[in-house]
């Protein structure tokens, strides 16, 4: 039987791209998504794929969640991509205890949530793919995120330790960390602000989000089992850690 993939945050940009991928290597795939119905129903209706509604910052909504995947769906969540997140952009001194909380709570608690629901059951049955998503802002830092390169460094971290504690369990836990992709999140940048990033990028260009699909969809092959504790840059060689 295939084995079961859950994509956090999998109905819009990368994560449809992730979700939709996994499908096509053969997985079966549930997409957690937390507002946007309109976009769910969209992806639903195109991609065929079950979709639950909650939100990734809330603890037991997540052990929960999951729960009902694998009611629903028979069988344990075997891969895990971690992919919802957010940005709420401000240089430190304008910035809200508001908008630092809620993206550690989104970008960062999330896994802890996330793989507190799946990891017991990844370690008893000896096989578990666990993938998530940093960013290249997480490797080098970027002027206006001190909250969100602070989350998604973390991320790189949380995704070491948990690696060194599953090795001998026959999981893998690693990061993608992608570059500047074209998605929605990339809406609210001023044009100016964004050309001046498009200039840093050697490629020339920003990543698509097949392409971060593509090293998640390496990660979680049941070929990739010596690869852990790893974070895969997708970032146009804008950073090279
Ligand atoms: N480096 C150095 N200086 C910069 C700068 C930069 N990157 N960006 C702006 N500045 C300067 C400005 O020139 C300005 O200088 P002056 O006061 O001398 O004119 C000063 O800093 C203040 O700039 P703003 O007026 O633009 O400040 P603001 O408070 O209105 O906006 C901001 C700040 C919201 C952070 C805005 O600069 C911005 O949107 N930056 C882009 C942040 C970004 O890249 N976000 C990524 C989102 S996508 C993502 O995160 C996905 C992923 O994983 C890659």
């Amino acid at each position: 039987m295939a084995r079961l993939a859950l994509v956090t945050g999998g109905t819009r940009g990368i994560g449809a791209a992730i979700a939709r991928r996994l499908a096509a290597d053969g997985l079966r795939v549930a997409v957690n998504y937390r507002g946007n119905e309109a976009a769910a129903r969209d992806f639903a209706r195109d991609s065929g794929l079950a979709l639950y509604r909650w939100d990734v910052s809330d603890h037991q909504a997540c052990l929960d969640g999951v729960r009902a995947i694998e009611r629903d769906l028979g069988q344990p969540v075997e891969v895990l991509v971690n992919n919802a997140g957010i940005t709420r952009d401000a240089m430190l001194h304008k910035m809200s205890l508001e908008q630092w909380r809620e993206v550690m709570q989104d970008d960062l608690d999330a896994l802890f949530h996330m793989c507190g629901a799946v990891i017991e059951g990844m370690r008893g049955r000896g096989w578990g793919r666990i993938v998530n998503i940093s960013s290249v802002n997480g490797q080098k830092g970027q002027f206006g995120q001190t909250n969100y390169s602070a989350a998604k460094a973390g991320v790189i971290g949380f995704t070491k330790a948990l690696a060194l504690e599953s090795a001998r369990k026959g999981v893998t836990v690693n990061a993608v960390a992608p570059g500047y992709t074209d998605t929605d999140m990339l809406a609210g940048i001023d044009a100016q602000v964004l050309d001046g990033i498009k200039a840093q990028i050697p490629v020339g260009r920003l990543g698509r989000p097949e392409e971060i699909a593509h090293a998640v969809s390496f990660l979680v092959d049941e070929r990739a089992a010596f690869v852990t504790g790893a974070t895969i840059a997708v970032n146009g060689g804008q950073y090279l850690a």
